[in-house]
């Protein structure tokens, strides 16, 4: 078939190449002149593993082209995707205008029947507003269907995810459009869910805030194994080991960012306001993941007394592994609150150096490898769980670094082992106490940092071992 997909950026671009990948013929339009420069050289924008080796293939075999025109893109085109930005507004509204951009310029340029597919996350009734100015943009008469199709591929696997999805999602009311929809998606043989465009729509919504709440809560077990002496992946491990809640998304850490998850749940809970209907559990997920982004900050609060001259190194800038998207990366913020506090921050990411680089108007010393980062510095937060990092020399990060204060931001080490390196070791849900007593003395007290003032017991200050 003969495919435009307008918008070239993470969900465009993998859609255009593997719909190329599978035969189609694919025409991917951008506003983004520099983009479609690049592309057209087989140049990918983005960093998504395998992604450029199959746009520079496609285009060899002529099956993938890319164009600013969607004039000269459009004709013949039998199914039109739309795969533009979809970012929050201040309030926390879904900023529609890329979504109306697009319709606008397809009503323009339809000549005959077409499908077109929503892949953007819209909130719902969305497809019917799409449909709309699609029809008051018309230059002649023709039919269309708008069909919702929502994208749920990760960044960092997003093509592995569009080769083996667990569903393709259509929302439509008319057969043709899922018959024709059905034969492109054909060669992927995966299971396709049929509904009408409302449940489409909010099927999006509701796996994002799900998979956003299944994190905030594993993250709130994490302070609370933190009070209580547990072993947050101990917990995890023993929650998901029952097949009814599963393994995935339970990892605890400093909280969760990325285009979509902050952009989507503050979206549901818009829709929800919009039709008179408070949602009480998402509201708590965004309560407990901002909350959840201050963690290394409060750490290093209480051990660092003057902020003068403290050098502090992250490591990952990437909203998660595999990407180079920095886009409400916990990253950001952490950065940001450091610089105001007045320290010279040092950074290494693999791949999001630039586009870091890129959003951040003040001073941070970009390295080019973890060893530079960490150098000289007071403390290391480390952010985002490359490979990479698990592979450092520990022994060589410590040697480097000036104080020892590393703060594990997605619990990548053993806190045992890091301790006994030498590390002043902070990772998130794991209590110090536990790896106390696993030498516990007879004599000795073990309490909490915050109840040290209240204690009225017999110990000796150096019988007693706080925990954080
Ligand atoms: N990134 C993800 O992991 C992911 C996953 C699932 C769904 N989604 C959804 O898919 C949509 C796209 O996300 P993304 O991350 O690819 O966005 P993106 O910002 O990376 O890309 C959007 C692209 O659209 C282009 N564009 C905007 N308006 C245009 C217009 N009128 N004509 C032509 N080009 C235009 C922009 O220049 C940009 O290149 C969003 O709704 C997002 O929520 C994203």
């Amino acid at each position: 078939m003969k495919v435009t997909v307008v918008g070239t950026g993470y969900v465009g671009l993998v859609t255009g190449a593997c719909l190329a990948e599978i035969g189609h013929h694919v025409i991917c339009v951008d506003q983004d002149e520099m983009k479609i420069e690049k592309l057209k050289r087989g140049i990918s924008p983005i960093y998504e593993a395998y992604l450029e080796d199959m746009i520079f293939r496609n285009i060899q075999e002529q099956r993938l082209s890319f164009s600013i025109d969607m004039e000269a893109a459009m004709p013949g085109s039998q199914v039109v995707f739309i795969a533009v930005g979809t970012p929050s507004l201040e309030d926390g509204d879904v900023d529609l205008s890329q979504v109306e951009k697009a319709a606008r310029e397809i009503g323009k340029h339809l000549s005959a029947y077409t499908v077109i597919v929503s892949k953007s996350t819209v909130p719902v009734g969305s497809c019917r507003r799409i449909a709309q100015i699609i029809k008051k943009n018309l230059i002649k008469e023709v039919s269309f269907d708008v069909v919702s199709n929502p994208e749920f591929l990760r960044e960092g696997t997003a093509i592995y995810d569009t080769f083996h999805g667990d569903r393709i999602v259509f929302g439509s009311r008319s057969k043709k459009a899922v018959d024709i929809l059905t034969e492109l998606y054909k060669p992927l043989h995966q299971k396709i869910l049929v509904t009408d465009p409302e449940s489409a729509e909010l099927i999006k919504y509701a796996s994002n805030a799900f998979l956003a709440t299944k994190i905030s809560f594993i993250n709130e077990m994490a302070n609370l194994c933190e009070k209580t002496g547990g072993d947050i992946q101990a917990v995890a491990e023993g929650m998901g080991m029952d097949q009814r809640i599963g393994n995935k998304f339970l990892q605890a850490g400093i909280g969760f960012g990325g285009a979509c998850f902050p952009k989507d749940v503050s979206g549901l809970l818009k829709t929800g306001e919009k039709y008179g209907y408070d949602f009480k559990i998402i509201r708590q997920t965004l309560a407990v993941n901002s909350t959840q982004k201050q963690k290394p900050l409060e750490i290093l609060e209480k051990i660092i007394e003057d902020w003068k001259d403290i050098k502090i190194g992250i490591l990952g800038l990437a909203f998660k592994p595999g990407t180079d998207d920095v886009r409400e990366a916990p990253a950001l913020y952490i950065i940001k609150e450091l610089y105001g506090r007045g320290v010279h921050v040092k950074a290494y990411d693999p791949v999001a150096n630039d586009n870091m680089q890129s959003v951040l108007s003040f001073p941070v010393t970009y390295c080019n490898n973890p060893y530079d980062a960490v150098s000289d510095c007071d403390a290391v937060i480390l952010v985002t769980e490359w490979q990479e990092f698990k592979e450092l020399s520990l022994r060589k990060i410590r040697r480097l670094m000036k104080r020892k204060i590393f703060i594990d931001g997605r619990n990548v080490f053993a806190s045992e082992s890091m301790k006994k390196k030498g590390f002043d070791y902070y990772p998130i849900g794991i209590c110090c106490k536990e790896i106390m007593t696993q030498n516990l003395v007879e004599g000795e007290i073990y309490i909490d940092e915050s109840e040290k003032s209240n204690y009225t017991g017999s110990g000796t200050w150096n019988q007693i071992f706080t925990c954080n």
